[in-house]
């Protein structure tokens, strides 16, 4: 009683001491909502207890992965003996130039008419950052639409850069897939010319994606209303487990006659989180407009950081340019893509054997990391306190998070807390 005493006294005696800072004013911020789902899970003692949280990849064990082709390749970088010289402004050229081919295709008539730039970008998220400060200096007064919902960043990234953002139709709770009606509605309907970004596969955070047909009717609204596309790419591989196959929204958009911007990320696919590697695309009607536009994004991205950080770069690079280390990649990145398609279906397959009646069917039918379930936010809590399972509160799973020793005690909570709704 007498310490805690003490300790408040200090605490206030610091409090006063220190609140006439130059910073008084500054409250503080909420956290991150995902962060504080890995907080809640590292408190619990369960055994038993899951994170469903964190959006990477994690393997049959739960355990972060390290691909084999990265680790060859990191072998590779090593015994060439590299210096650590600062790379261009746009980063490392051989990694730009691989980086395009695998989203666009090797016979991709921009790259081969050089109607393409390519910068290196501090992963998804530094290309999605150059993509809207660029859209904001040269492409001045147009709103971005985003699906609804959709990765948190996209509404903070544009809004810092003094894009205005907002969201057009996406996701239907009802049928847990899309809502089509509503996405080419607002597409449609948006003014002339609007910024549309549109996730090319796995869409975060539902796992609900358009088909190939749905693409089409999206890309004709696009051209008939004279958008301009911006794609996300964070997850080329990761969703169907073939690279190709995940790329097809973008080259029909492509085929179809749009000058895209592309942002990649190779956080996912590559196993390199924490690498930050990533690149910005940005698709031109000429080769000169693509020099032009160059000149200008190394302009933008000089004061932000100078120059990217050349390792993951390095790493990419080694394995595509390598053809026995690409395929080597694509066994990889399909054995990560079926783990999770797999587990969505042993989720679905021992729901239906404890006895739930619901339909989870868009559990298999949506796809990639993550899984928009349905699940209440009453729900969410429930896992939590009960069943010490931990997900953010609309309900969304990552699916990399389970494995199959926990898959069972899963689905069973999951009956547990909706079968009397
Ligand atoms: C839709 C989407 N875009 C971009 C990113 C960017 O990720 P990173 O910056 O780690 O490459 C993510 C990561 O979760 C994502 O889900």
């Amino acid at each position: 009683m007498i310490s805690s005493t003490r300790h408040l006294a200090r605490l206030v005696k610091n409090t006063r001491k220190y609140s006439t800072g130059f910073w008084s004013q500054v409250q503080k911020g909420p956290e991150d909502p995902i962060l504080g789902v890995s907080l809640a899970f590292n408190k619990d003692q369960s055994p038993h207890k899951i994170n469903l949280g964190v959006g990477a990849y994690r393997d049959e064990n739960g355990k972060p992965y390290v691909l084999d082709c990265v680790k060859k390749a990191d072998k590779k970088v090593f015994e060439a003996n590299v210096d650590h010289e600062y790379a261009p402004i746009v980063g490392v050229a051989q990694f730009n130039q691989l980086a395009a081919q695998l989203a666009l295709g090797e016979d991709s008539q921009h790259i081969k008419e050089k109607r393409i730039t390519t910068v290196q970008a501090i992963s998804g998220t530094g290309a999605l950052r150059i993509a809207a400060a660029f859209l904001g200096r040269f492409y001045q007064g147009k709103t971005a639409y985003v699906p609804n919902p959709t990765w948190g960043n996209h509404n903070v990234i544009f809004a810092d850069c003094g894009v205005p953002v907002k969201s057009y139709g996406y996701y239907d709770p009802k049928t847990c897939g899309l809502n089509f009606d509503a996405m080419s509605n607002d597409i449609k309907s948006a003014p002339e010319g609007s910024i549309i970004l549109l996730h090319a596969c796995a869409h975060n955070p539902t796992g609900v994606d358009p088909s190939m047909e749905q693409w089409k009717k999206i890309s004709d609204i696009c051209k008939e209303r004279k958008h301009f596309v911006l794609f996300d790419f964070a997850y080329q591989g990761f969703a169907s487990g073939n690279p190709e196959k995940d790329a097809a929204a973008i080259r029909l958009f492509v085929e179809q006659g749009h000058n895209i911007a592309l942002c990649q990320s190779f956080a996912k696919n590559f196993g390199l989180y924490g690498e930050r590697i990533g690149a910005f695309s940005l698709l031109t009607a000429t080769p000169e407009e693509a020099i032009n536009v160059e000149s200008q994004l190394k302009i933008l991205i000089r004061p932000m950081y100078s120059n990217p950080p050349v390792y993951g770069a390095r790493l990419v690079s080694a394995i595509l340019k390598d053809k026995e280390l690409t395929n080597q990649w694509r066994t990889e990145v399909k054995g990560m893509a079926d783990r999770i398609i797999d587990m969505r279906e042993q989720l679905v397959k021992y729901l239906k054997k404890h006895g739930s009646t619901r339909d989870w069917s868009h559990i298999t039918n949506q796809i990639g990391m993550f899984c928009f379930t349905g699940l209440t936010p009453e729900q969410v809590d429930r896992l939590a306190s009960e069943f010490h399972i931990y997900l953010t509160r609309n309900g969304r799973i990552s699916i990399a998070g389970i494995n199959s020793t926990n898959v069972e005690y899963l689905a069973k909570a999951m009956h547990a807390v909706t079968k009397n709704n």
